[in-house]
Parts: C-alpha cells; structure tokens; sequence
C-alpha cells in the first residue's frame, strides 16, 4: 500500500440517496461535478470538489492525473456471484436443476486442490477489476481450501470483499458434500482467519435449502446469532422445480421463506439471491427483517429462471441488490447487469433508469450490504475504490455518446453498450489495479 497523495481529475458522479425511479433523479440524490477533483490519500478519499476549487490548495508537486473526458464513478458492487463457477460461464440449454448436476458440481468438485482454487482465485479477481467491479459477495465451494485461496488473494490485492465456504451436507455427489458438523466447523476457523481482517469479511453460505439438512441451517444459525457482524448469502425461489423440491423437502415449511426464517438465517446481513417468485407477503417478511434480495437478471434469462419484479419489493420497503450471478449469469460486469436487468425491465413493463441502475451499482448495493460506511459514494474518509469510465472507449460508443445532450443520455449509453473496454481503469484501496490495454 502506498502512502503517496495523488489527484485524479475527471468528471465525477457519485449517489448520496436513492434517486427513485423517475426520469430526473430526486432532489439532492446525486453529485455531479463536471470538472471534478479527486484526491487520494493512504487507501482512502481525502477531498472531492470542483477541480477550480480544490486546486489552489494542493500541496506543491502533488501528482495530477488528468482523466478530463473521462467519467468516475465508485468501484462497482456485485452482491452474489461465484467464482468457483467462472469456467463453465455460459454452458448451454438447462434450467437449475439440471444445470447444477451437468456443469456446477462437477465444476466445483475441482477446488479441493490448492493450486486450482489460487489459480482461479486470482483469474476471478483479474475479471472483476477488468469490468470495474471492486467489491463482490462471493460463494466459494464446499471446501475450506477454496475460501483460504479466495480470501488470501483478495487480502494480498487489498480488496473489500465478502465471501464464505458452502454448506451443503446433501443431494450433491459425496465429495461436494461436507458433514454436518464438519461443516460448522471448517466455517468457525475461517470466520476466525478471515472476518475482519484487512477488508474482508465472512459471509455464511449455506448453498440453498434442498442441499442442507435441518440440522445444517440450524447451525448456520446458530453462527449468526451469536456474531451479528457476519453476514449470510443463499438463493431463494429462483425456479419452479426448486419451489416444488423445497416444498417436498420440508413439509414443516409454510413456504419456502419459512425454511430459512424456522433456523434464524433472515437478518439485516442476509441477501437471497433471486426472489423471483415469491409474495407481497413473504416480500414483506424479508423487508421487516431488513434482509435483500440479489436480482441476477442474465442469470435469470440464461436459466429460463422467470422475470424478476424489481418493482413490487419497493413497495414493501425491501431492497434489492444487483448481482452477476456468474456461472449463471453470462456476464461479470455490472453494466451488462444494467443492460439485462432494463431489458428484464421491458418485459415487465418497468424499465430500469440509468440513474436508478447507476445507483444500484454503487451506493445501493453498498447500503443493501451495509457497507456503506466504507464504500459505496465519492466522499471524504470513504475507501477509495473507483472506476474511470471511457465514453468514448469503442467507435460506435463514441458516436452514441457524442450525441448525449445530458448525463442521463451518457449513463443510459454506457449501460446499455458498455463492457470491460469501457473501464479505462480501476481503483482500490487508493491503488490502480487495472488499465485498460490500448
Ligand atoms: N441454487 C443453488 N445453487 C445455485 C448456483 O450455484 N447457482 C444458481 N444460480 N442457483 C443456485
Ligand atoms: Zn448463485
């Protein structure tokens, strides 16, 4: 890490609130400074302001880095995605199920070896500076030894990011599975290796309800009653083979969000990836719980999963996050999350803004994960993870954005077209992690 104060000056665009869904953002919900100032100091933001302001107090020599035309916003957010799963990306033709047995088990069965889990650890944190995303809640495999890998890399990379081993202790092949209590286990010693430390923190994981026993969710519980800092991923009612498992499974269970809510796994710290099909009701359950639900719009359509309903958890009060999902999703960068999630917007007749989609993507998700505190905004004593964005990064892009008469066009462009060409560089922990090659 490095000391050194540096200024980067661009335009800069940063959320302080939820701009709503209309077509202008709400009063006071975004920062905008067309000729800004950025200035970094020891991992962290020490001034954001117009450029003319800032620099007359600048001390003398202080490196300037000159990104005028380029845009700035916060390193994006990825609220569930796995990165055991990063080679079979886009492997054809099923729903969950049959996707799961074919491809992702088998898949996973892999990071039993050190030297695969550090290999793929640092190619999945490679892609995700590649598209500009520098924090991501992350399911590791079964085994201890792939978190290890996965949370060394990071910590080495001075990363923010949450992550944990699954749980599963059925319904999987026997070398996937872990033991009931071996799995507890292997969870305390990682949470006491890795929670805390550095960036990092220790999200429990039980993979989802028909591949843990009672008795595992119990104890998954258990871990999280008894440290509230810790957080909790899963997936809940993604696909309507799953709904009809689970109900099978647990006959005890009213519904599917009774499953997780009988063992104690619904909190403030909890995000369920999916929550396609589900009620007002149960929406609302989650909502008083404080917990959110991860939408993963190309996982969704590559999996024939259903049209996720990013409206109607608003109304509850219940906040979503945006997510890759990769192996199911097809694309790890946060803008072609946008482009699926208007697109499944479209379909639903509720179109996602760029403002809202932009939002999402920073502090929203930072807010959703309560890590607001650190990340999420352009804003003094936060950590300084950003992404610069080129408008102009391909031709056809620089002819779209040429035409942009207001920053809604440009971000509307962005999300829409853009991909890993269109982050020029990356940010974190105050250190350039990534430069587009030319
Ligand atoms: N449900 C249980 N496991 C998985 C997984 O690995 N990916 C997705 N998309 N859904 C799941
Ligand atoms: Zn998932």
């Amino acid at each position: 890490t490095t000391t050194h104060s540096r200024l980067l000056r661009a335009e800069l665009l940063s959320f302080d609130a939820d701009p709503g869904e209309g077509d202008s953002p709400a009063e006071g919900s975004v920062r905008h400074l067309e000729d800004g100032a950025l200035w970094i100091e020891d991992g962290r933001i020490r001034a954001v302001d117009d450029y003319a302001r800032l620099a007359p107090e600048l001390p003398e020599g202080m490196e300037v880095i000159d990104h005028r035309g380029k845009l700035i916003l916060p390193g994006f957010i990825d609220s569930h995605v796995h990165y055991v799963q990063l080679e079979i990306i886009a492997s054809y033709g099923r729903q969950l199920l049959d996707w799961l047995n074919d491809y992702t088990f088998p898949e996973e069965l892999q990071f039993s070896s050190r030297e695969h889990a550090e290999a793929l650890s640092e190619a999945f944190l490679d892609e995700l500076l590649r598209v500009g995303t520098t924090t991501a809640q992350v399911f590791c495999s079964s085994h201890p030894v792939s978190v290890d890998a996965f949370f060394a890399a990071s910590h080495r990379r001075g990363l923010c990011m949450l992550a944990g081993k699954v749980l599963m202790d059925r319904h999987a092949p026997a070398a996937l599975c872990d033991d009931t209590e071996g799995g507890i286990r292997d969870t305390e010693r990682l949470i006491g290796d890795w929670h805390g430390k550095g960036r990092l923190g220790y999200s429990l994981t039980p993979r989802f309800a028909p591949t843990s026993t009672r008795a595992q969710l119990d104890a998954a519980g258990a871990l999280m009653r008894n440290d509230a800092s810790l957080w909790l991923q899963t997936h809940l009612a993604e696909n309507t083979g799953e709904l009809d498992w689970v109900a099978e499974l647990f006959p005890g269970s009213r519904d599917y969000l009774e499953v997780y809510e009988q063992s104690g796994l619904v909190g403030p710290r909890s995000t369920f990836a999916h929550g396609i099909h589900l009620d007002q009701e149960m929406r609302g359950r989650l909502a008083e719980r404080g917990a959110n639900l991860a939408f993963c719009p190309s996982s969704n359509m590559f999996l024939g999963s259903g049209l996720f309903d990013r409206l109607a958890p608003r109304d509850k009060g219940l906040a979503i996050t945006y997510a890759s999902d990769v192996g199911g999703g097809t694309d790890l960068s946060g803008l072609a999350t946008l482009k699926a999630a208007y697109q499944v917007g479209q379909l639903r007749g509720q179109p996602l803004t760029a403002w809202q989609g932009f939002h999402g993507l920073t502090l929203g998700n930072a807010r959703a994960l309560s890590l607001d505190d650190r990340i999420g905004r352009l804003a003094p004593g936060l950590d300084a993870d950003f992404v610069v964005l080129d408008p102009a990064a391909t031709p056809l892009l620089a002819r779209r954005t040429a035409r942009c008469r207001s920053l809604a066009e440009t971000l509307f462009a962005l999300m829409m077209m853009g991909d890993d060409r269109t982050v020029l560089e990356t940010w974190a922990g105050g250190r350039r992690q990534h430069r587009r090659e030319p």
